[in-house]
């Protein structure tokens, strides 16, 4: 941490004259997934080394980014709504420059400048080496715009800056894009192709992560299980990172359930440090909609997966993402979605009412045809029949013992300290001088629908 801020420090007070961003300030806003708060970390990077200065508030900006979400109509509001505080800024200071970056730019492409008259820049996922060059072009006039998708484009050699990070735990992306295609995403049209980074990069990130003082890192892709670099298969990548320490926890997610081999679980079994963990996104409970949405398996082939991991690797934390309401969803079929839920035992799940996404084969295809009430009342079924799962999942962790990496202070209240066990469970505990990114052995006492509460048994 301490040897981030020094480079940091080193990077601002070295940026030359002629560096597009000398002495100016930039303030970065990030929505969405994890991925885009990655992607964030590689535009500070880029910034900082064109001399730009980091801004807490957008007030006393001269530029601001932000970096957006296209997955469903209200991440796109979101934005929308942020735009006006940006376009009285810009009344006030008329310099200023205001740009979007990430999913909504690739989706909206010239029309977001063209709805939105605040908007200088408009740069898409695969374009953020050339932001310095479109910036240039704003402060010639013109308006900046960078969309086009690469089918190369990994980043690899940009060494991402994690300014807000906790200095534990960090998201490290080996791969970009997704080829899946499922009938309701947005995401292979904002992001691309798949492609895989070279593994020597990841493993190098990591090591110099685990150096910097991080415990934990988390390998991102939209789908890392089918992850591949010439005969660098993920199974081998997660063995790879997973040799930098012992003391270095490994995540990572996206797993697509029709790529999640039974190597994939045999590694994670062989390691401590691999976290017990997996993120395993249904969708649905019923073959007919998995079929129209695009997925790949069906039913059985899914709780098949459950099984493999539940034998694999006994104890493994299971979390999932559900849509409510997908386009000709039948009341049976949406009842399928919560019994595959108690079949599956989630410890935690993402749960979304379908959001038509326009250009999406679904949008083309599909009429979402489902009355915004019965999505909302399907959605408020699935969420309540998730919490008591959770909580019984919860209550079966009482008077158990659980490894902690200390992330940081609980947010509500100073006098406890908070971490995860390899489930990802978050677990809170008094703080007692715990450090942040060591590990304690914490016993459950208590536990809420989504905390377990517990005090630490070891030193
Ligand atoms: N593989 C990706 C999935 C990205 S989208 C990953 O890394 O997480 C995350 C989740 O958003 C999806 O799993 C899906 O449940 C949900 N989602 C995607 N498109 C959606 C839409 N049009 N409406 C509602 N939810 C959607
Ligand atoms: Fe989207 Fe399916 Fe890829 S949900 S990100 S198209 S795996």
């Amino acid at each position: 941490m301490n040897k981030q801020i020094a480079d940091i420090e080193e990077i601002i007070s070295s940026a030359g004259k002629s560096k597009t961003g000398a002495n100016l300030k930039f303030f970065l806003e990030t929505y969405g997934c994890q991925m885009n708060f990655s992607d964030s970390e590689l535009v500070t990077s880029i910034l900082l080394d064109q001399g730009y200065i980091p801004s807490a508030t957008p007030s006393d900006a001269d530029l601001i980014l932000t970096n957006t979400c296209a997955i469903r109509e209200n991440a796109e509001e979101k934005v929308r709504k942020r735009l006006y505080e940006f376009r009285k800024l810009k009344l006030r200071k008329p310099e200023l420059v205001v740009g979007i970056l990430g999913c909504m730019a690739e989706r909206l492409k010239e029309k977001l400048v063209e709805e939105e008259d605040c908007i200088d820049l408009v740069v898409g996922p695969d374009a953020y080496r050339t932001l310095p060059a479109c910036i240039a072009e704003v402060r010639e006039g013109r308006k900046g715009v960078n969309v086009i998708l690469s089918k190369e484009e990994t980043y690899s050699d940009i060494q991402p800056v994690r300014l807000g990070g906790n200095g534990v735990t960090a998201l490290i992306s080996i791969m970009r894009g997704c080829d899946n295609m499922c009938s309701f995403c947005v995401v292979p049209f904002t992001r691309g192709r798949e492609r895989s980074r070279n593994p020597d990069t990841i493993v190098n990130e990591a090591r110099n992560l685990f150096s910097m003082g991080y415990r934990e890192v988390t390998l991102l892709g939209q789908n890392v299980n089918s992850y591949q670099w010439n005969d660098t298969s993920f199974a081998k990548l997660l063995e790879r990172v997973a040799m930098v320490s012992p003391l270095l926890r490994i995540r990572f997610s996206t797993s697509n359930p029709q790529d999640m081999t039974d190597e994939v679980l045999y590694t994670i079994k062989k390691y401590h440090n691999i976290c017990k963990y997996i993120h395993l996104p249904v969708q649905s409970g019923s073959d007919r909609v998995l079929q129209i949405m695009n997925r790949s398996y069906n039913r059985s082939f899914y709780l098949e997966r459950i099984k493999a991991i539940r034998e694999i690797i006994p104890g493994c934390g299971i979390s999932t993402d559900i849509i409510a309401g997908f386009c000709s969803e039948t009341e049976e079929e949406h009842a399928e979605t919560l019994t595959l839920m108690q079949e599956a035992g989630y410890n935690f799940a993402y749960m979304f009412k379908y959001s038509e996404r326009p250009g999406t084969l679904a949008a083309r295809k599909y009429k979402d045809d489902i009355p915004e009430e019965v999505k909302s009342r399907r959605l408020s079924e699935i969420i309540e029949l998730h919490r008591q799962i959770s909580h019984q999942s919860n209550i079966n962790d009482l008077n158990t013992v659980h490894e902690v990496l200390v992330e940081g202070r609980s947010r509500k209240s100073s006098q406890y300290m908070f971490g995860r066990n390899t489930q990802n469970k978050v677990i809170v505990f008094p703080a007692d001088g715990h450090k942040q990114g060591t590990y304690v052995q914490v016993l459950v006492k208590k536990c809420t629908t989504a905390t377990l509460i517990g005090e630490v048994i070891n030193g």
